[in-house]
């Protein structure tokens, strides 16, 4: 079991994610990415963009603003019922999210309660203020935008976005012409959300700033179903855990198992999956999907399972992404909002599409691939990260810093440079290089010793194992790149 503290210690000391504007004592909801944050980062969502854009060539990236003008999401309905039950302390004014003090005191969802449900259960409870002890006022909406002014006059109104999900809507006209009329299309958004959280807290899972990869599909129910019936045939047979809303547990079951949902849903909650397994590489005994009941669901989701998590450093399952089924509810919101017409022709008249979105928090899938990859063992911490994602992927060293050996290992780093995410260091100890190494997930480090000068061989190390393979300078790099894409193994140089 990973420990928050620990965990969150390396990230600082490794430069991974810390809180922003440490230095001014910070401010809660907000973390930065430092220099293997950011490219763990950036490896993730070109691990996203090329897998999910990958199931089908009309599925595209956009780039958007991050504020929406007011009209945007007045009509969206985000102006109306984007909030949480909100109550303060009547003594020392503190603010808390309802639910989520019920929950503290049940150890029960309560995400779905409203007003009236929060005001019974702190009564039935008798919960008072955690700061004070003081009593609470009656629970109110909290809408969690940030509102701003667009230009200086006052007189425009914005918000910061929310969600990444409006930009698909804004731009489906103009990209629905531009991709020439084909459906289903994609149109995929990786940005900044922001929501005003009334207690953002355990770390980057509940920010004020965050990142999304949100990808918006167009369809016509009825009309493009077979296209998806095709494409699930093809994984019908993945077993996936699910907990369903009316069930007590998660149980393993395959996909075509499932009747009451539709082969449009269980084709992308499979890619999902598959996603978290095998790219992610996520213990299958450590995800699940979670059907959300009527009354937890957004106010515009028809179905909606979440993909969640066991964390070790959060408090066990939590959701890193999900599956919404919005129906016609966007453009239908967005058509009549802007009197722009947002139907597309069909044989029986025009239609509005629906959508079916597959929305990522990347933020939190970071912190599920820190949360189960860290080991701070007793002898060792060591970071299990797959080879695609670490931010580093070798690190090459000189066995001393004499003789020839430091320039020789900076040789065999600018070949490895030219392809892989390379680092080179000579300082310390060549212990103290491994175990840096280690706590960072480099997958494979390379070290120069005197018998290289000799016969022009290396050894390299897997972090995994710890266990050390020779081989020749001409091959380094094509066993390397073998080895993080999964087409060679370690085992296979140890024999040979
Ligand atoms: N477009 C749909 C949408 O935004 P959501 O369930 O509100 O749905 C999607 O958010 C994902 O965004 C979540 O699964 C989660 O990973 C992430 N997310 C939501 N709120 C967050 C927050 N305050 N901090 C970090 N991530 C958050």
């Amino acid at each position: 079991m990973t420990d928050r503290e620990e965990l969150e210690s390396m990230c600082k000391r490794r430069g991974f994610i810390w809180q922003s504007a440490e230095i001014y004592g910070g401010e809660a909801g907000f973390y930065d990415y430092g220099h293997l944050g950011a490219r763990l980062l950036d490896n993730w969502k070109r691990e996203w963009k090329e897998f999910f854009l990958g199931l089908d060539e009309n599925y595209q990236v956009i780039h958007t603003p991050s504020i929406h003008p007011y009209r945007v999401l007045e009509a969206s309905g985000h102006v109306d019922h984007f909030s949480d039950v909100m109550v303060r302390c009547e003594r020392c004014g503190s603010s808390f999210r309802g639910d989520q003090l019920v929950e503290e005191e049940t150890g029960e969802n309560a995400e779905w309660m409203g007003k009236e449900e929060i005001s019974e259960k702190i009564l039935e409870l008798d919960l008072s203020c955690p700061d004070c002890g003081g009593t609470f006022s009656e629970p109110e909406d909290f809408n969690m935008m940030f509102q701003l002014d667009i230009g200086p006059t006052g007189e425009k109104k914005g918000f910061l976005r929310p969600e990444t999900a409006q930009s698909a809507y804004l731009n489906f006209r103009r990209e629905f012409r531009a991709l020439r009329k084909k459906m289903p299309m994609g149109l995929a958004t990786i940005g900044s959300a922001f929501r005003n959280e009334i207690s953002p807290r355990r770390g980057v899972y509940r920010m004020r700033e965050f990142q999304q990869a949100e990808l918006q599909i167009f369809f016509l129910p009825g009309i493009h179903d077979d296209i998806y019936e095709a494409k699930f045939e093809e994984i019908k047979d993945t077993k996936v855990r699910i907990k369903r809303a009316e069930a007590e547990e998660a149980k393993e079951i395959e996909l075509q198992d499932i009747e009451d949902i539709p082969a449009f849903y269980l084709y992308h909650l499979g890619e999902m999956y598959r996603f978290a397994s095998e790219v992610m590489d996520l213990d299958p005994k450590e995800i699940r999907f979670r059907e959300l009941p009527s009354e937890e669901r957004a106010f515009y989701n028809k179905i909606h399972f979440d993909l969640e998590v066991d964390f070790d450093t959060i408090g066990g399952w939590k959701e890193i992404s999900g599956l919404h089924y919005r129906s016609d509810h966007d453009l239908k919101q967005h058509q009549e909002g802007s009197n722009t017409k947002l139907s597309v022709p069909t044989d029986n008249g025009r239609k509005i599409p629906h959508v079916i979105e597959l929305s990522y928090g990347i933020d939190r899938n970071i912190w599920a691939l820190l949360d189960k990859g860290y080991h701070p063992d007793d002898d060792r911490a060591w970071l299990d990260l797959p080879g695609r994602l670490t931010p580093r992927q070798v690190a090459v060293f000189p066995l001393v810093r004499k003789d020839g050996l430091p320039e020789k290992s900076r040789e065999v780093y600018d070949v490895l440079d030219d392809d892989l995410l390379a680092h080179w260091e000579k300082s310390g100890s060549i212990g103290k290089r491994y175990a840096r190494n280690d706590e960072v997930g480099t997958r494979y480090c390379v070290t120069i010793d005197y018998d290289t000068l000799e016969d022009d061989t290396v050894t390299i190390r897997d972090v995994e194992s710890t266990e050390q393979i020779r081989v020749s300078i001409d091959e380094i790099d094509e066993i390397i790149e073998g080895l993080i894409e999964g087409e060679k193994s370690f085992q296979y140089h140890q024999k040979s």
